[in-house]
């Protein structure tokens, strides 16, 4: 009698990894051994390295960041959906699935992406894992905000490294979609960067405050810093109350602020004005547009 264990094969014929647990202590009870070798968390024998240990560790301080968000939405309507805005590989929405919403009834993470190849492997790997509450979109974010392929009401926008002026995409997502909550690690943005080397020369004639981005280098992390300034007064101008920290330990250390809005529907008084104010002083206007709506 052959007594090797026939293998439960997921819809794509690939075998489903059994769910039997490893002996590894930072891996939590009930988490997927399968989607953790699939972001190489842990290697095919189920090992883990030190290396492995610090991603693991970066990957639950995120989650301890957003889990308390999503126990809120849950518990106010028993139900949640949250989009993922430039997903990539969609690690964060299937660690979000796995760590909460695969033990819950409701709940579902779209994760929007614009390269087709990472939607097609996200796809695979939610089937194999039978994480059926997952849907992952090839479209851009801009593109997101007007497609019915998502749901009217979208609780919780995150957006984690989303290239450029994505995050600002997913800004405007978020405040068309009412969001409660958004959830932003931005990625490097060169447009305001961009705007302040375009006009360098008429700011040295207009204000001093232009040393503070006439080196190159300094061009480039003003205008990072700027933008993010200029996206948290945008937040605050809708009804936001803002958390800004720092990613503490995350391995993209250069790109490692972290900015937490909740919806209060209290609009800071003077967010407009000041967003008018510093566009104006730091000749940011052809800006305009992106800031303030
Ligand atoms: C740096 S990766 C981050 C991926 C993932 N969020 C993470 O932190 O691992 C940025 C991803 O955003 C995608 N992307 C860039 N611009 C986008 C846009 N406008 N709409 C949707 N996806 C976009 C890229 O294809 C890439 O996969």
């Amino acid at each position: 009698m052959n007594r090797t264990r026939h293998k439960p094969e997921a819809p794509t014929g690939r075998p489903i990894a059994p769910a039997a647990p490893v002996a590894v202590p930072d891996v939590r009870p009930g988490q997927s051994v399968e989607l953790l070798k699939e972001l190489h968390i842990l290697t095919r024998d189920g090992k883990l390295n030190q290396d492995s240990r610090r991603k693991l560790k970066q990957v639950y301080h995120l989650y301890n960041f957003i889990e308390p968000l999503l126990e809120e939405v849950m518990a106010a309507r028993g139900d949640l959906t949250l989009a993922d805005h430039g997903a990539g590989k969609s690690y964060l929405g299937f660690i979000l699935y796995d760590l909460f919403l695969k033990s819950r009834q409701g709940g579902h993470i779209y994760g929007i992406e614009t390269r087709e190849e990472l939607v097609a492997r996200s796809r695979e790997l939610a089937g194999r894992l039978g994480f059926g509450r997952m849907s992952f979109l090839n479209l851009s974010v801009e593109e997101s905000i007007r497609s019915a392929e998502l749901p009217e009401r979208i609780d919780i926008v995150t957006a984690l490294h989303a290239c450029n002026t994505a995050t600002d995409d997913a800004i405007r997502f978020a405040l068309e979609k009412h969001a409660r909550f958004i959830v932003l690690v931005p990625c490097c943005q060169a447009e305001v960067a961009a705007t302040l080397r375009k006009h360098k020369n008429e700011s040295f004639g207009r204000t001093p405050l232009s040393e503070l981005w006439r080196h190159p280098i300094h061009t480039r992390e003003f205008g990072s810093q700027i933008t993010n300034v200029l996206r948290c007064l945008l937040l605050e101008s809708h009804g936001y109350q803002l958390t800004v920290t720092e990613l503490v330990g995350w391995e993209h250390s250069m790109k490692n602020e972290l900015i937490i809005a909740r919806a209060t529907g209290q609009r800071r008084g003077n967010a407009r004005e000041r967003l008018e104010s510093i566009l104006a002083e730091l000749n940011l206007q052809d800006l305009r547009e992106r800031f303030i709506y």
